[in-house]
């Protein structure tokens, strides 16, 4: 069996959460920067061909944000996220660093080449000629872009593995089904964060009057044009992601399809506004409008990365790796021996629970559920099982996976599940130091029974689709 490590615990809020505040963060400083050492090069070229007269200007002044964005932020983000990882999700962390070594270790020389060559046009650009200058942001350009084609390999192959399932080839994995989809939309997204943000940096830089300004932000704004083909590319990711994820998005979870649509809208109204006011009426955009604009951008990438991250569930790594860190082939072997008999981590505060039963259920939460939820917080048990009497909770804990199919199957013995059950419903009833155990074994007889009838499988629609249909008699039964 695989290794166990505890999901740290961050009270209130929901563990996937606080990746998904970091991941989203990250992901939008990184895609601006390479945007932006695109839109570099692209300024660059017009001041060498004197297209337009302020375009070195614009080139000096961006450059600073650019650097500090992504050597600073983007630096610090970046480890955020390995480090925010380790406490979530050693497991997922270990299995992308186990398949992808030598890219990550790829990944790594392109960082290297942007930051190289980006300090270097940083502490030599004025003594650089105009060729030299514009090859340095090239060779920017090319290196954050290239981190940005690996990573997405990466990230993508969590959603749609897709051949590597069967061959576990480098190149299968890599380029998976998602992976196209992904790299465009994304490519796209770093073009247009970059040009909003060069309207946002046009405003507020000095010695330019409003006709330089207007000029400038008619020529950055090209940069937006692309948008027009991300509905395609929208259509197309949602046409490889496997079929239950797209049920998810698309009503299957209120959540996601709510955070899909913010992003659609968000991404409707920039475009819209991209293509009318700046590109076809060429207008000036003033600093609030570009900041606002930026602001729905952060909005939409927020929400596009909410839904893949989310559409994954209940795996980490899809027929990998579960979001809980348990392979789908250990289930059956955890139900006979008890998802706690690999975990050796202690209890934090055991003392303040009432019996021993309860403090199982509380390493049953930790080992099973608590990526996912909490107690009571975001996405808390005790909330979401509050109208339940204890056998319906018993019952839906036992066929969690069918209960909702984003979720895993339970992996534990009747008497774990059961502990589990005591476990919510005593954290919900205050914490009282007196509990009385519960050691029926009619219950626990039922629980078994359930837990059997569930299966070992992922939920599954098209399954369970199929199961109804054959339950339903050939007649109508006369009532
Ligand atoms: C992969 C993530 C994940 C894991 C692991 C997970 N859950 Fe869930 N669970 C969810 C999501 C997402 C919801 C949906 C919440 C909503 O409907 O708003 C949910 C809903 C629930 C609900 C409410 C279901 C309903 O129909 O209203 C219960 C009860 C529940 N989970 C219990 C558990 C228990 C117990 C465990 C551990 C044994 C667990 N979950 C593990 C993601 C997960």
């Amino acid at each position: 069996m695989s290794d166990v490590f505890p999901v740290n615990d961050y009270g209130p809020l929901m563990p996937g959460l606080i990746m998904a505040a970091v991941a989203v963060v990250h992901v939008f400083l990184a895609q601006f920067a390479v945007g932006g050492g695109m839109l570099l090069c692209y300024m660059q070229w017009l001041a060498m061909t004197g297209q337009n007269p302020h375009a070195r200007t614009f080139v000096k002044g961006y450059f600073k944000v650019v650097v500090l964005v992504s050597f600073v932020l983007g630096a610090l983000t970046g480890v955020g996220i390995w480090f925010t990882a380790i406490q979530i999700s050693p497991a997922t962390i270990g299995a992308m660093v186990e398949n992808f070594h030598w890219l990550w270790a790829t990944e790594w020389l392109f960082f290297c080449l942007e930051i190289v060559s980006g300090y270097c046009f940083y502490r030599y650009q004025s003594r650089l000629t105009d060729r030299d200058a514009l090859t340095l942001l090239i060779i920017y350009a090319i290196a954050s872009w290239v981190s940005l084609f690996i990573i997405n390999g990466i990230l993508s192959w969590q959603l749609t593995p897709g051949n590597w399932l069967v061959t576990h080839s480098l190149a299968d994995g890599f380029f998976n089904p998602s992976f196209w989809p992904s790299l465009f939309f994304r490519t796209i997204v770093s073009l247009t964060l970059a040009s909003l943000a060069a309207c946002v940096v046009i405003n507020v830089m000095r010695g330019l009057d409003r006709d330089a300004k207007t000029l400038l932000i008619n020529r950055v704004s090209m940069l937006l044009v692309p948008m027009i083909v991300m509905p395609l590319l929208g259509f197309w990711f949602l046409a490889v992601m496997p079929a239950d994820s797209r049920s998810w998005v698309l009503g299957g979870s209120p959540a996601m399809m709510l955070f899909l649509n913010i992003s659609i809208g968000a991404s409707l109204a920039i475009g819209a506004y991209a293509l009318f006011g700046l590109v076809l009426q060429r207008l000036y955009i003033n600093g609030a409008t570009a900041s606002l604009l930026l602001l729905l951008a952060f909005g939409a990438t927020a929400g596009g990365e909410f839904v893949r991250e989310g559409a994954r569930k209940p795996f980490s790594v899809r027929h990998v790796l579960y979001s809980n860190a348990i392979r789908p082939e250990e289930v059956a072997t955890l139900r006979e021996k008890g998802c706690l008999s690999n975990d050796s981590y202690p209890l934090r505060y055991a003392s303040t629970y009432p019996n021993d039963q309860v403090r199982t259920g509380g390493r049953v939460f930790r080992r099973q559920c608590q990526v996912c939820h909490t107690v009571q917080g975001t996405n808390g048990l005790v909330e979401l099982t509050g109208s339940w009497d204890l056998n319906q909770m018993r019952l839906n804990v036992a066929k969690l996976q069918h209960t909702k199919p984003f979720m895993p199957p339970f992996a534990g013995t009747a008497r774990e599940l059961e502990s589990l059950v005591q476990f919510i419903n005593w954290s919900g009833s205050d914490r009282p130091l007196e509990w009385p155990a519960s050691n029926s074994s009619e219950i626990l007889a039922e629980i078994e029974k359930w837990i059997q009838e569930a299966g070992t499988k992922p939920g599954d629609f098209e399954q369970n689709r199929k199961r109804l249909k054959e339950d339903v008699p050939e007649k109508p039964v006369a009532l």
